[in-house]
Parts: structure tokens; sequence; C-alpha cells
């Protein structure tokens, strides 16, 4: 049986993820294809339980360090609970942040340093890397007023500003320089010009 396609989306906080998730995951059901969706960090018990401390605005003396590990801790469960089982299945799995996201936000704009964070990203995965990545590349003004449009307010991470998020930018981008399988996608456009382009990636990979 064929393995799943691995596929992640990625960028800052507003940026779109979430709606190309949901694009692909309607093109997936018009396709008859097999697939299933995960959060990162949550996606399992133990990791919705990691998600909650880390997001809880409450928790505003959590370290660097501990806020890398819990990330880890989390990853370390959804990849060998669920990610990896679907994918030995032949079945498909999107997810909606992946370690790229430890690489911009913890290892370069927190500055725990890219070698800390890959040694732990391939520790956690036991080297499960996407097949794909989407990179929904955007300027952090246009994506926070995409999501002050939303309800909610912000969460601990959200609410570390706009400079914050540039460095997050940045911090992707030259992860992108290096990493074939990263697509960096001018997320700027409207939606469904967006997914085009998403889409043809992906056909091009299953072909
Ligand atoms: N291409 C687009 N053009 C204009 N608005 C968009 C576009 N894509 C998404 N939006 C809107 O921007 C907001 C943020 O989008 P979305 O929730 O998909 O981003 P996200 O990356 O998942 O955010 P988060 O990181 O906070 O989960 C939503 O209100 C959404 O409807
Ligand atoms: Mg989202």
């Amino acid at each position: 049986m064929n393995k799943g396609i691995f596929i992640t989306f990625e960028g800052i906080d507003g940026c779109g993820k979430s709606t190309q998730l949901n694009l692909l995951k309607e093109e997936f059901d018009r396709r008859g294809m097999e697939y299933i969706v995960v959060r990162e960090p949550g996606g399992t018990v133990v990791g919705e339980k990691i998600r909650t401390i880390l997001l809880d605005k409450n928790n505003d003396s959590m370290t660097r360090m501990a806020e890398l590990l819990l990330f880890e801790a989390a990853r370390a469960q959804i990849t060998e609970e669920v990610i990896l089982p679907a994918l030995s299945r032949g079945v498909n799995v999107i997810c909606d942040r992946f370690y790229d996201s430890t690489s911009a936000y913890q290892g370069y704009a927190n500055k725990m340093g890219r070698d800390l964070t890959d040694f732990l990203n391939l520790k956690a995965t036991n080297d499960t890397s996407p097949d794909i990545t989407f990179l929904l590349d955007i300027d952090p003004q246009t994506a926070f007023k995409r999501r002050s449009g939303r309800d909610g307010g912000e969460d601990r991470i959200e609410l570390q500003g706009l400079s914050y998020q540039e460095k997050v930018r940045e911090g992707y981008l030259e992860l992108a320089r290096t990493e074939e399988r990263i697509a960096v996608i001018d997320a700027d456009q409207p939606a469904d010009a967006i997914f085009e382009q998403i889409r043809n990636r992906i056909w091009d990979l299953t072909d």
C-alpha cells in the first residue's frame, strides 16, 4: 500500500492556514481521497491539555525553554499516536502547523537557536518530514487586520505583537531558503487564487 501524503500549513497567525486547509479538505472530499486533519499543538488527549497550557494568557511566567519542550512534547505524542499510523495506512495527513513553527517561533524569533530546535524537532518526530509544506507568507499588519475580524481575542502567543510576528516571518523565510519541501505562497491574494497554487503543487506530487 502507498503511504499517505503528509501536508503541512505554516505561517504567522492569521495568514490563512485554516482557510486553505478547509479548501483542501473540500477538494479531497470531492475526489474521494482519505485524509485526516490534525492541529498542532493538540490533536491528542495529552496534546490538547498541553495546548491549553501553552495558549493560556495567565501563564505569563512560562520560560522559553519550558515553552519549547511543551511544544515538542505535544508533537511527539501526535506523531506517534496519530500521524505515523495514518500515513502507514495510506491515509493522507493534513496538519495545521508542524515542526517548522518551532523553528520559526522558538528557534528564530525567541532566539533559542536552530541547532537546538532542529535537534528536538528530529527527536520528537522520529525524523518524520512532511512531503510538502505550504508557507503562507504575508506581512504581519495585513494578517493582524484579518484576525481582528475574528472572535475570541488574542491568545498568549498572539499577544506578543507585530514586531514579534515580523521576526517569525523572517524565520520562516530563512527556513524556506534551505528546505526544498517548503513552497512559499504569497498569501496576500484572494483565498481561491492561493488555493489554486496549493492544489497544483499537491497534484504534481501525486501524479
Ligand atoms: N486570502 C484571504 N484574503 C482575505 N481574508 C482572508 C484570506 N484567507 C483568510 N482570510 C481571513 O483572515 C482571517 C484569518 O484566516 P485564518 O483563520 O484562515 O488564518 P490562520 O492562519 O488559520 O490563523 P491562526 O494562526 O490564528 O489560526 C479569517 O477571518 C479569514 O476568513
Ligand atoms: Mg488557524
